[in-house]
């Protein structure tokens, strides 16, 4: 159960307290400001430059425009946070660089990390590209209904994990065991308990630290610095590495898998690509597009304290300073998700994957209150996967609702019989089932009604189904960019 979550409610603030969506702690917001200061900056010194515009200029004055694109449709703080945070980070490696030449070098990098990312040259096989389980037109999901992907030295091992989206992860905040929102976002006072951090354990906090995990694992592309370095060394684009990161770039394998992983972790910041915030729902929110009446009923059902009750963890509504919703306010819970017997690693009887106490976590382990406990992901572009929760075990939206809604009034519908007995939780031993969320709609028993029975749960797939990127509202001649061709 999440405490944080009992005491809001308790306090009486309510949902809007738990509005953290847009998340942009008031460090990145500070980092917004000075980008766009950055941002006006290169634009006026774009304009000064009569004797037409250098090449840093343009660039600055291209990423100005970008900018300025994205925070058309969302407020600046929700754009701007990461590429100004990216735009900040290099000004402070190489002091005494212009506004101008550090939004060129994030141009760079970025155009850089779109390189690597697709490159299957970096890994231990020669066969797998980030971009193979994260791929561009599944929402960076993975294209297949695998519950875990394929990958190492021979393509034939696996994790024990589904890939995620890589969409909206820039208002992750970074991982706290106990979270309080900034005074501007709500309260501060309340502990929200443990949120944020990447991956589905939150257990790292930068995209650049978080690429390295598969770069190196040995069951996903099982390379090595030495090797990657090697890789990139080869590339068509190898030409691309001095001018982004300095000429020391190639002095050691170590600089240049450090370059490799921020070239990444900026691409990954690309508003247009990762968070462009075009889904239907935005348009509704907007005021130019209309819901269907099971949309906007799966909305209602989806909001409803007393049936999905969805929102009070993947928040659907802006921010109160605008900021558009995320569908997902980051917190690490434990929903009692069933064993996927289907996984290799499952073969085990006593291997259990326990989120955030590990094994793939390693500094909470033994802490008994974390055991179960898997990251809050967004619903952005949902609709888009065939593997869903941590460990893959649904292939629907349907059987992945279901769940919430039946979980505690008909579990033997997800979980196995054991002599004539349903074994509920059979993925998270006894001993850790204080950790189990019983808010609602998990706050039922058998012989109850389900939260939502099966016409609603239609309706609330056919409103996740909104959250999809890339909507054109009917008879629009207006391109909007899809995650695909803006990634490609
Ligand atoms: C073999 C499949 C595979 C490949 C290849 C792969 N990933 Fe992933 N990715 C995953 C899985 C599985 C997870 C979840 C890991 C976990 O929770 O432990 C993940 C998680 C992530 C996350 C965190 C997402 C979140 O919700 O917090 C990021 C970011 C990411 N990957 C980026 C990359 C990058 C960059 C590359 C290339 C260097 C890459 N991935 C290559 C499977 C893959
Ligand atoms: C108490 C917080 C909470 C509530 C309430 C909640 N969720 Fe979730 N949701 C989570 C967590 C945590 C996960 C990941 C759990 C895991 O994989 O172990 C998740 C995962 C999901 C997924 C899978 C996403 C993916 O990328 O694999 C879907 C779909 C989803 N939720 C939909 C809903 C809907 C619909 C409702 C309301 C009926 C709802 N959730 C209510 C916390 C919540």
């Amino acid at each position: 159960m999440r405490l944080g979550l009992a005491g809001i409610r308790e306090t009486g603030i309510g949902r809007d307290a738990l509005r953290r969506a847009g998340s942009a702690r008031t460090s990145a917001r500070h980092a917004a400001l000075i980008a766009l200061a950055a941002v006006t900056l290169a634009v006026s010194v774009a304009a000064c430059d009569a004797g037409g515009a250098s090449a840093n200029a343009t660039a600055a004055g291209a990423n100005a425009e970008a900018g300025a694109k994205a925070a058309a449709s969302v407020p600046a703080s929700a754009s701007a946070a990461p590429v100004a945070a990216a735009a900040t980070k290099v000004a402070s490696h190489d002091a005494g660089q212009s506004r101008a030449q550090v939004y060129e070098s994030v141009r760079q990098m970025t155009a850089l990390g779109k390189q690597l990312f697709f490159d299957a040259s970096l890994s231990g096989s020669g066969k797998l590209a980030c971009a193979s389980c994260h791929s561009p037109e599944h929402g960076f999901a993975p294209a297949n209904a695998l519950s875990v992907q394929f990958g190492g030295s021979d393509m034939h091992r696996t994790g024990m994990r589904a890939a995620p989206t890589l969409k909206y992860l820039q208002a992750v905040p970074a991982f706290a065991e106990h979270y309080h929102e900034s005074d501007d976002e709500g309260d501060e006072s309340v502990d929200a308990g443990p949120t944020g951090g990447l991956t589905w354990d939150g257990r790292v906090d930068r995209g650049g630290e978080q690429a390295r995990i598969p770069l190196l694992s040995s069951f996903e592309m099982g390379s090595t610095p030495a090797k990657v370095t090697a890789a990139v060394k080869a590339a068509p684009y190898a030409g691309a590495f001095r001018p982004a990161f300095g000429e020391h770039v190639f002095d050691s394998d170590d600089a240049t898998f450090k370059a490799v992983l921020q070239a990444l972790e900026t691409f990954e910041q690309t508003p247009e690509v990762f968070y462009p915030y075009t889904s239907k729902y935005d348009a509704y929110l907007a005021g130019k597009a209309q819901l269907t009446p099971a949309e906007l009923h799966g909305l209602q059902l989806f909001n409803d304290e007393q049936k999905g009750n969805c929102a009070s963890c993947h928040i659907s509504q802006r921010t109160r300073d605008g900021a558009p919703p995320q569908f997902s306010d980051f917190g690490l819970i434990a929903i009692g998700v069933p064993r996927n017997r289907a996984l290799p690693v499952n073969r085990d009887s006593h291997f259990y994957d326990l989120g955030a106490c590990g094994p793939e976590r390693t500094d909470l382990k033994g802490r008994d209150e974390f055991c179960g406990l898997f990251r809050t992901p967004t619903l952005r572009n949902v609709a888009l996967k065939k593997s869903f929760f941590h460990n893959g075990i649904y292939h629907s939206l349907d059987q992945a609702v279901r769940f919430y809604a039946e979980r505690d009034t008909h579990p033997e519908k997800f979980y196995p019989a054991s002599k004539g007995k349903v074994q509920k939780f059979d993925d998270l031993p006894p001993r850790y089932w204080a950790n189990l969320n019983t808010e609602a709609p998990f706050d039922r028993k058998p012989g109850d009604k389900p939260a939502l029975d099966e016409a609603e749960i239609k309706d609330v797939v056919a409103f996740l189904k909104t959250l999809t990127d890339g909507y054109q509202a009917p008879g629009a001649t207006v391109h909007v960019a899809t995650t695909g061709a803006a990634a490609n």
